[in-house]
């Protein structure tokens, strides 16, 4: 990407290249919050794609809305929504413990809006309507065969989870076929609008995944290749529901 790597310690180097679940301290800076992340074994730590949606979420003011985030992982994107001014935050993640290590992160920033943390797979979050939804959604390493399962599930039950006029904040890689998630969204009447975009150097577990290599190299404009490096596009949509 065009910025400086994230200052990460504590990695586990035997871990790195297979899985992005290894323990590590992040810390970034973010305008004017330094976020530092307590993020142990087992969750998700952030990579380039969730640190452009972070930045991204500072241009965007969450005053006095009641946000959802899908997949919270460590909290990254979740410090940040209440530092824009977000009244109310709803978290989801899939395991109990992802939610608590959040609550750690969130806790150690000294965020104190209401918090709920909720324990749902995927869409299926038995509250709202909220005034918005942001997510970073699973796709290479999503465990579906269809690896656009949850890009797309987003689209389709937006509706579901937000109201009139409210948001849909994702961030999304050129991988995924962009193209195609700005045509869903607009068949589904949402206004599009791209916050952000930047570009950077595959992942090693990119490469290191044949099958992966093959469904992406299908896609339209997934990657560019420079120097022979393979570089992806990182895009944040801001969708508003009709
Ligand atoms: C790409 S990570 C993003 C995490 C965090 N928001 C970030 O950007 O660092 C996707 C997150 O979604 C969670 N997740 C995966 N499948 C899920 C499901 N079916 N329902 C809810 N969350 C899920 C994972 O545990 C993971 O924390």
């Amino acid at each position: 990407m065009n910025r400086k790597p994230c200052n990460v310690t504590m990695e586990q180097p035997q871990q790195r290249h297979s899985d992005n679940l290894y323990p590590v301290t992040f810390a970034e800076q973010f305008g004017d919050h330094l976020l530092e992340l307590d993020v142990p074994a087992g969750v998700w730590n952030p990579t380039p794609h969730g640190v452009h949606l972070a930045e991204m979420l500072l241009r965007l003011d969450f005053a006095r809305m009641h946000v959802l985030e899908l997949g919270t992982g460590c909290g990254i994107h979740a410090i940040l929504l209440a530092k824009q001014n977000a009244a109310r935050l709803t978290l989801t993640e899939i395991d109990p413990a992802i939610n608590d290590n959040a609550r750690h992160n969130l806790e150690k920033h000294g965020i104190d809006v209401a918090i709920e943390y909720l324990v749902a797979d995927w869409t299926h979050v038995d509250a709202g309507p909220f005034d918005a939804v942001v997510t970073n959604p699973p796709f290479a390493r999503a465990i579906t065969r269809y690896r656009r399962y949850f890009i797309d599930t987003l689209i389709l039950d937006a509706h579901k989870l937000v109201r009139p006029g409210g948001w849909l904040v994702f961030v999304q890689s050129s991988m995924a076929d962009i193209p195609r998630s700005i045509r869903l969204m607009q068949e589904n009447g949402m206004d599009v609008r791209i916050i952000g975009e930047t570009d950077g150097p595959f992942r090693d577990y990119y490469l290191e995944d044949e099958e992966f290599m093959r469904e992406i190299a299908l896609i339209p404009g997934a990657y560019t290749i420079r120097d022979g490096v393979y570089h992806e596009r990182l895009i944040v949509f801001q969708a508003t529901l009709p």
